[in-house]
């Protein structure tokens, strides 16, 4: 798909998106004028209602479509992105090779956003979730998305050149979802950790970020424990991916962000069996890890001016005759011994492991897990948003700011000490469950808190209930991308804590 922006030669078909703000009636009526529709007809059927699309034919013109396209009242740039990628994943069969969004009505101030995000939302339309589906004979093909096809960008003249860095954006994000999306979609008897392992240094390679990978004998040398024990029952031998993008040297005062993203590949809940019914959707257990991935592809390919080090823990969460065991007391990468009291909770095991073995490694100036971690904060606060647990008011206060800004939201959960006295085992030096079937969120973030020597700024998102969603792109769940806008957004406004303005540094 190529992709254009330009002022003249406006091609048959057009997306126009509407906001309903006061000026909604006057671009009706120009729009009417237009088309040679009756002006209060068309004020009539269509309110620019979020999701509501009307579809226009040019008076006398052959091939001429403009989509109304209603944005509703919010024009955050989720809500926009949302529609537009409704409107083509709802008409990709019926658009033709060449579309353009017309945005000659946008307010100058707005217009970067507004390309951004429509354009986002536009290809993100096109992903197709049945990779594994026999394609049928006799099926209409698809013109609108194949190689030759066109999405241009209407705006005026003026604007083209400063809009062209929002279009790359738009493209490169809409690229990483995509990749994405085909990872945590996956099902687990393809995407084992070798294949995971695979595909990131492919990802890579390609994306412009380095990857090592640490296999067994190097998890042993590093002692952990913790990881190997969680992938024992597997066949597939569990790893550990070491991600690095950006300049070494600390010249410069670059910050150095520490992502860590849980990566099991299925999680059965092993011994500690999971219920049937809901269990084939573990296969989206790594949805931490899908973050961080689509985080480094869109730093790297946007350059964005930042070091980031990546600590992936993958494995697979199996039964069979070297299974972990409830009870069984294990070692971890800080020295830690852990009694397993439920083997279920095996996200905090290979989470502590590559947090230790990460500050290990480097001290990064921020360090953030993403997990999904526990159904306990689905239960607490639904799929709204996403826990958010960190002993730093100021982190807090960035990145759920981060989180608003880009509709990917997070709520901050408490961490006082108390909520981990239940963590402490009669035979090791801590235990991974608690027994109690209460704030089971939070005693997971005080489990892993263990593991962060004390980081001042350390932060773990929980986000079980965002990474793999209900939505109107597929019948059951699938995969949403949640937090890769999320740490980009939020690594793009850190600042230091010497440059954070003087009421919060006095
Ligand atoms: N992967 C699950 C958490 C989960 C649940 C993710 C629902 C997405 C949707 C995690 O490993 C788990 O099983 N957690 C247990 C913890 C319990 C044993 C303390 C849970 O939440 O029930
Ligand atoms: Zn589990
Ligand atoms: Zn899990």
């Amino acid at each position: 798909m190529l992709v254009k922006l330009l002022d003249k030669k406006v091609p048959d078909t057009l997306i126009l998106p509407l906001t309903q703000d006061e000026q909604l009636p006057s671009r009706l009526a120009d729009i009417a004028a237009r088309t040679g529709v009756d002006a209060e007809t068309l004020k009539n059927d269509f309110k620019a209602d979020p999701k509501e699309i009307l579809t226009l034919y040019g008076a006398g013109v052959p091939g001429r479509r403009i989509y109304l396209c209603g944005l509703g009242k919010k024009d955050g740039f989720q809500d926009i992105c949302q529609n537009l990628r409704s409107l083509t994943s709802r008409f990709k069969k019926k658009l033709p090779a060449k579309v353009g969004i017309d945005l000659r009505h946008i307010e100058p101030e707005k217009l970067q956003r507004m390309s951004e995000a429509a354009l986002c939302g536009t290809l993100m339309g096109l992903y197709d979730i049945g990779k594994f589906r026999t394609p049928a004979a006799e099926q209409h093909p698809i013109e609108f998305g194949n190689a030759k096809s066109e999405l241009q960008l209407v705006l005026p003249g003026k604007y083209i050149k400063e809009t062209e860095p929002a279009a790359i954006r738009a493209q490169v994000f809409a690229d990483a979802y995509s990749e994405i999306f085909d990872l945590l979609n996956a099902p687990g008897n393809i995407k084992t950790p070798e294949y995971v392992c695979d595909w990131t240094e492919k990802t890579g390679k390609l994306w412009g970020f380095s990857v090592k990978v640490l296999q067994t004998d190097n998890l042993k040398t590093q002692k952990m424990e913790a990881l190997l024990a969680v992938g024992k029952g597997s066949p597939h031998a569990p790893a550990l991916l070491w991600l690095e993008y950006g300049p070494k040297s600390r010249k410069n005062k670059i910050p150095v962000f520490g992502l860590v993203g849980k990566g099991v590949t299925f999680d059965t809940g092993g011994v500690s069996l999971k219920p049937s019914n809901n269990m084939h959707l573990m296969k989206s257990d790594m949805g931490g890890a899908a973050a961080v991935l689509g985080a480094f592809m869109t730093a790297a390919k946007l350059r964005l001016p930042v070091r980031m080090i990546g600590a992936i823990p993958v494995a697979e969460n199996m039964i069979d005759g070297n299974a972990l065991k409830p009870g069984d007391v294990i070692g971890s990468c800080a020295g830690k011994t852990i009694e397993v009291t439920d083997t279920d909770a095996e996200g905090r095991l290979i989470l502590a492991d590559a947090l230790a073995y990460l500050l290990k490694q480097e001290t990064p100036d921020v360090l953030i897990d993403l997990a999904t971690l526990t159904g306990s904060i689905i239960r607490a606060i639904g799929t709204q948003a996403a826990g958010l647990f960190t002993n730093s008011d100021a982190l807090a206060e960035q990145l759920a700011q981060a989180g608003m800004n880009c509709g990917e939201r997070l709520w901050r959960m408490p961490m006082w000490d108390e909520y981990g006295s239940d963590l402490k085992s009669d035979v090791a030096d801590l235990r991974n469950f608690t027994g109690k079937p209460m704030a089971e969120s939070i005693s997971a973030a005080k489990f892993i808190e263990h593991f962060t020597n004390n980081h001042p700024n350390w932060a773990h998102l929980d986000i079980a209930g965002m990474a793999f969603a209900d939505s109107e792109f597929a019948q059951g769940k699938s995969a949403t991308g949640y937090g890769v806008r999320l740490l980009i957004n939020f690594m793009e406004n850190w600042l230091l804590p010497d440059q954070l303005p003087s009421e919060t540094n006095p």
